[in-house]
Parts: structure tokens; C-alpha cells; sequence
């Protein structure tokens, strides 16, 4: 007999396991099929954000942050540090330890919300007018049924058609989170976020790091003034960036990677290095999700076919997250997974894909929301444009970090905020209050005219929202 449930979701990632938790909390009777396992083979729910993406790349970025400030930060302070060492092993661990702790966060907030757990692989197996037929394998054996499915199997790392990941010497983001020792020289292609927060990480921590990228200009989607300040600070911290690049052969040797490449003038370079990571993009992951038996459509770069609403071409059968199309990010996953839970309750979730934040967690960190300054050109929107350095900023001065800016654009008839660009000290926190603007559809006026704590950083989004009528007070 098999079990029959309101929703089964595929995938405990952040759009697997938030639709559960939202599904069971609107009543609907959930169950949730992971196949994520720890180091013993235990469940290790979160999927790639929790175990080898957002949280561990944030933890060592964290760590390795402190370990540069001690370095070289401290001393402006006054503080100042006779002998300074690396205990990678320990910085490792506490990363173990973050992701542990996430990972078990998850498997309570079920049983708090009551949603059945599998550990194991699902694969369709049949589906028909009464409903979804799912195998489960793995540490859970079962067949189980539902009238609604909600697929949410993330993404996978592309590789490099002549460099497949081992990775001892050529790696995911999985092994450039867990290099065992600083690689004297590190290669990395594709200057892309991973690329950038993993060549930040171990650039800090002593690493030579050469980032190729095929591209001719550096982080295509950021603003380009944003953009252009990012390249400036990234030279200085010695992340040494090579854009316009073309790789012609990857050669793996018993204890190195040689790249060959042609440069931005078509000249041919080779590199060595003692670890190279491919980040390059992701895939679709629909590995062993048997999708041919319920008929669902996948689109032609892999990813599963959706509607506006996360609907595929089989009713009942949903699909959210990194295996859509949008961006690959862990909150445009929850929101998604959220929406979908409501709709299938008979509610009308709504996931606003312009009011999106981006993080980049690089020093400085960068952060936008909506859209770019040549994005409106481009669209031929007129718009006026205000910007306030971190520079005429007290508190950044007092914490002294004074890199970068803020950016507002805003409509130029009607005020309305239409992006917000921030790169500088604490950039992914102070832009929720740029989303929040976007998303009650603020005007510039509007945040000019909000009372910011002083002194504070948020001051800068206040004074650049100023700026947009030329009228900021500090700069
Ligand atoms: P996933 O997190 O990939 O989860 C899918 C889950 O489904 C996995 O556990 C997988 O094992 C499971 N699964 C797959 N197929 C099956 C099956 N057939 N049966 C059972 N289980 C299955 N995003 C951010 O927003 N902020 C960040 O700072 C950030 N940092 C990142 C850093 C790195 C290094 C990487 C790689 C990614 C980062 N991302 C970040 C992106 C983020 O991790 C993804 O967008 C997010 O994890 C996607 O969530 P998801 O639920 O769609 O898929
Ligand atoms: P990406 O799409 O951000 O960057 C890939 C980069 O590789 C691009 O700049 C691309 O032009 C370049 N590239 C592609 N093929 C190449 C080649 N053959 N040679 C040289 N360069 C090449 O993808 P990335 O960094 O792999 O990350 C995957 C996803 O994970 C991203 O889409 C992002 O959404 C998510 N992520 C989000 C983070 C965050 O929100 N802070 C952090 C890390 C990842």
C-alpha cells in the first residue's frame, strides 16, 4: 500500500524544504524526498545552499575575513598582532559545524510542522488523472502518491568538456570549499559569484589567485559603474582578473593543471596552477527524477518547462528553484516554493522577479536590486540618477571601511525607485531596504525624506536617495 499525501515535494533544498513547511502549515498533508547524505550518510537537508554553496561559502568568507583583518586590518586600529597563523583545519571545521547545525535546523522545523521526511532519491513512476506515483530509494524505501508534486532538485556544477571535476585538482564549488591546505596557486575559471567569492576566500588566506574569464567585461549584470569600481578593489586585494579569454586545452598532471588559453589580443598563454576551480555556471539538475514517466516537458537548456506560476505541461506537477528558468538564487527559490504551496491551497502566492535582491559577498561586498543604469538606457527609460560615496560616510569612517558608493535611479517623472546599487561595507544587508522601497513602489523622496539612524551606513542610502534632486547634505 502506498502512502498518499496532499503535496509531495522532490528536493529538501531552500525551495524544497520552505514549500513543504508552508504546504503542511496551510494544512495540506506534506511529505518531503531528500537524498542528500552527510559524511555517515545521514540526512543532510538544505540541499547545495546549506551544504556546498550559500552557507559554507559564507562561513569561510566570514573566517577568512577576520584572518585578512587580523593581517593587515588591525594595525590601523591599533591592534596589533606579533605572530598571526592559519589553523585550516579548525576554520574547516567551524564551517562543518555551521552547516551541521543548518542541516539539522531543517529536520526540526519538520517535525515542528509536522512534514514526512524520506531520505532517498524520488523518480516518478507513473502519472494519471488520480494522481502522482513516486518511488523512493535510498535510506527510505517506499512508494508513495499525491495529487500535487512540487519538483525542486536544484542545480548542478557544468564542467569544462576537457577538465571533468575530480576534485582533488580540478573542483566544483564542493572541493573549492574544502581545500585541505592554501594552493600556493589557484586557477579559477569563470569570474562569474562563485568564482569571485571562492578566489576572495582563498586570496585572503594566502593563495595567488588567477581568474580567467571569456568574457570581455567584468560582471555583465552589475551596473557598469559598480562593475568598474568591483574591478578596481579586486586588483588591489590581488585577485588578478583576466577577462576576453579563450581556453584552448586543459592539461591534468599528477600534481598540477596547465591551462592553455589565448588572451584578450588572441596571444597564446599558458598557466600553471596547483588547484583549478571550473565555476562556469550551473545545470538543471533532473538526474534520476525519471520526469519522462509523469511526461513532463523540459525546456531546451534542460530546465524544467514552467509557467509564470512554477506550473509544468502535467497538472499537479510544479517545479521551482534552479531546475526553472530565473535566477539561480536561494531566495528566488523560497519565494517560489512559498507561492506554489499557497496556490496549491487555493491562495495566490505571487513571487515579484524585479524586486530580486543580488549579493555578491567579495570585499567590498556589492548588492543591487531592479534595474541597471544601462538597462534603462537601453529601454530608453528617462530617469534621473544619484550616488553618495562611503567616503563622506561617519560610521564607515569610524569602522574604517570607506570603499565604494551607493546608487539610486528612479523615474525621472514620477520619483519611483526603479534600482539601488550599493557596493561597500555591508552592502548585502543595508539593500533589504532598497527591496522594501521597490516593492511598496517608494519614490526617492520617499527614503530621502525616512529618518536614518546616526551614525549608521544606511545614512549613505538615505543621502544617495538625496542625491537623485541633487540635494545631499554631506557630500
Ligand atoms: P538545491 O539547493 O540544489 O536543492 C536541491 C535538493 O534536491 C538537493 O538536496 C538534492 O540532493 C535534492 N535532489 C535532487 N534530485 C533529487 C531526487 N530525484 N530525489 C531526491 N532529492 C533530490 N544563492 C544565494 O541566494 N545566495 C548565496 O550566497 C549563494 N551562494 C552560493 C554559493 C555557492 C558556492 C553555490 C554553488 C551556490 C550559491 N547560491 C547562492 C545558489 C543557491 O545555492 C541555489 O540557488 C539554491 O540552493 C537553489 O535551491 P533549490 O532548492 O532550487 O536547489
Ligand atoms: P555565473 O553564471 O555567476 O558565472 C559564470 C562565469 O563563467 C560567467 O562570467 C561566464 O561568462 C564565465 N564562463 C562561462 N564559460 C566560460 C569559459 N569557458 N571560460 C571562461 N569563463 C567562462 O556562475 P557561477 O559563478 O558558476 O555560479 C553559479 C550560480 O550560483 C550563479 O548563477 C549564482 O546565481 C549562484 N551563486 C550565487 C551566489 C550569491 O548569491 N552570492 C554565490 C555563488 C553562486
Amino acid at each position: 500500500m502506498s502512502k498518499n499525501f496532499d503535496v509531495v515535494v522532490i528536493g529538501g533544498g531552500p525551495g524544497g524544504y520552505v514549500a513543504a513547511i508552508r504546504a503542511a502549515q496551510l494544512g495540506l498533508s506534506t511529505a518531503c524526498i531528500d537524498e542528500w547524505k552527510n559524511e555517515k550518510g545521514g540526512p543532510a537537508l538544505g540541499g547545495t545552499c546549506t551544504n556546498v554553496g550559500c552557507i559554507p561559502s559564507k562561513a569561510l568568507l566570514q573566517s577568512s575575513e577576520h584572518f585578512a583583518h587580523a593581517g593587515h586590518g588591525f594595525a590601523e586600529h591599533g591592534i596589533e598582532i606579533k605572530s598571526l597563523s592559519l589553523n585550516l583545519k579548525k576554520m574547516l571545521d567551524r564551517k562543518a559545524t555551521v552547516v551541521k547545525q543548518n542541516n539539522e535546523g531543517i529536520l526540526y522545523l519538520f517535525k515542528k510542522n509536522k512534514v514526512t521526511f524520506f531520505h532517498g532519491r524520488g523518480s516518478f513512476e507513473k502519472s494519471d488523472a488520480s494522481g502522482h506515483q513516486i518511488r523512493v530509494t535510498g535510506s527510505s524505501e517506499e512508494t508513495i502518491t499525491a495529487k500535487n508534486v512540487i519538483v525542486a532538485t536544484g542545480s548542478l556544477p557544468r564542467a569544462l568538456a576537457d577538465a571533468p571535476f575530480d576534485e582533488k585538482l580540478v573542483l566544483s564549488n564542493t572541493g573549492a570549499l574544502a581545500m585541505q591546505e592554501v594552493p600556493k596557486r589557484l586557477g579559477i575559471i569563470g569570474a562569474g559569484v562563485i568564482g569571485l567569492e571562492m578566489g576572495s576566500v582563498w586570496r585572503r588566506l594566502g593563495s595567488e589567485v588567477k581568474i580567467l574569464e571569456v568574457l570581455p567585461a567584468l560582471l555583465g549584470a552589475a551596473d557598469t559603474q559598480i562593475a568598474a569600481e568591483a574591478g578596481k578593489q579586486f586588483a588591489k586585494l590581488g585577485l588578478q582578473i583576466e577577462l576576453g579569454i579563450k581556453i584552448a586545452g586543459i592539461d591534468i598532471g599528477k600534481n598540477e593543471v596547465t591551462v592553455s588559453y589565448a588572451d584578450a589580443k588572441g596571444s597564446e598563454q599558458k598557466e600553471r596552477f596547483d588547484r583549478l576551480v571550473v565555476s562556469i555556471g550551473r545545470v538543471p539538475n533532473t538526474q534520476g527524477l525519471n520526469a519522462d514517466a509523469a511526461g513532463i516537458k523540459l525546456d531546451e537548456r534542460g530546465f524544467i518547462a514552467v509557467d509564470d506560476d512554477c506550473r509544468t505541461n502535467v497538472p499537479g506537477i510544479w517545479a521551482v528553484g534552479d531546475v526553472v528558468r530565473g535566477p539561480m538564487l536561494a531566495h528566488k527559490s523560497e519565494e517560489e516554493g512559498v507561492a506554489v504551496a499557497e496556490r496549491i491551497a487555493g491562495q495566490h502566492g505571487h513571487v515579484d522577479f524585479n524586486t530580486i535582491p543580488w549579493v555578491i559577498y567579495t570585499t567590498p561586498e556589492i548588492a543591487w536590486v531592479g534595474k541597471t543604469e544601462q538597462q534603462l538606457k537601453e529601454a530608453k527609460v528617462d530617469y534621473r540618477a544619484g550616488s553618495f560615496p562611503f567616503l563622506a560616510n561617519g560610521r564607515a569612517r569610524a569602522l574604517g571601511d570607506t570603499t565604494g558608493f551607493v546608487k539610486f535611479l528612479a523615474d525621472a517623472k514620477s520619483d519611483e525607485i526603479l534600482g539601488v546599487h550599493i557596493i561597500g561595507p555591508n552592502a548585502s544587508e543595508l539593500i533589504a531596504e532598497a527591496v522594501v522601497a521597490m516593492s511598496f513602489r517608494a519614490s526617492s523622496e520617499d527614503i530621502a525624506r525616512i529618518c536614518h539612524a546616526h551614525p549608521s551606513l544606511s545614512e549613505a542610502v538615505k543621502e544617495a536617495a538625496l542625491a537623485v534632486d541633487k540635494r545631499a547634505l554631506n557630500f
